[in-house]
């Protein structure tokens, strides 16, 4: 895993206030004294920590992503909403679209397809989740599940090498639980297989002890990190334990 870039994504979700970017100085020195590594680190606060944390990144390699956008790039009468020009006109970078939490909210694959081409057309690079449900998986249901999401969200996406697609199996996410390494990398291949060229991270429970496995599987392009990147020893970590 270690000859190529490794992408160590940070949702923050809904947590962080202005106090919590002190914690992310230490962030900051790992990164510039452990550059002989080779990974990407991509933070998405809420959108309210967005600006302050560039101002905070100016001299360091990190990048910035959001974790939704509205599926219009323009202007527009949509209260508390926010676009993706929006987003990139203050620093971010990348964004995360169809986030299990989303979807669970009402989030449809075609919903998410127009929020995917807007941010592209914006000149934000997109970290697009998919995950099966317990339910599919028990049910064996997992690669139509996935199959079906990647169709219909990437439904006549050009860009496609702007499109880092996260694995993120629903059960997975904050239950400490996760896929064993078969499985993985099993479904990694079998997204690689469906968007040629594509990069896969995986997300869900990824830890500073499951790292330790989870580094092992090499088709895996990075990590999509929830809980844990909420706490920058946690964070610094996991990222230490892929490379050493
Ligand atoms: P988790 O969240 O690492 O807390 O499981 C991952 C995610 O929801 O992106």
């Amino acid at each position: 895993m270690t000859n190529k870039y490794i992408y160590f994504v940070a949702n923050w979700k809904m947590f962080g206030n202005l106090r919590s970017l002190y914690s992310l100085n230490k962030v900051i020195s790992f990164t510039k004294k452990y550059k002989r590594y080779k990974f990407k680190l991509i933070y998405c606060p809420p959108n309210t920590l967005i600006s302050p944390l560039k101002d905070k990144l100016k001299s360091s390699s990190i990048d910035i992503g959001a974790q939704n956008c509205h599926e219009s790039e323009n202007f527009g009468a949509n209260t508390g909403q926010v676009n993706s020009n929006m987003l990139k006109d203050v620093g971010a970078k990348y964004v995360i679209i169809g986030h299990s939490e989303n979807r669970q909210l009402g989030e449809s694959d075609n919903l998410i397809n127009l929020k995917i081409k807007s941010s592209i057309k914006s000149g934000l690079k997109v970290i697009f989740c998919i995950g099966e449900t317990l339910a599919q998986k028990r049910k064996k249901k997992t690669k139509k599940v996935l199959s079906h999401q990647i169709t219909h969200g990437l439904k006549k996406v050009k860009n496609k090498k702007n499109v880092l697609i996260a694995y993120e199996p629903v059960w997975a996410i904050g239950s400490g639980l996760i896929p064993n390494e078969k499985e993985i990398f099993e479904i990694t291949n079998f997204i690689k297989d469906k968007v040629k060229g594509s990069k896969v991270l995986y997300g869900g429970s990824v830890n500073p002890k499951n790292i330790k496995l989870l580094k092992k599987i090499n088709n895996v392009d990075g990590f999509l990190i929830g809980g844990a990147s909420q706490n920058s020893n946690n964070f610094i970590d996991i990222i230490k334990k892929t490379f050493i």
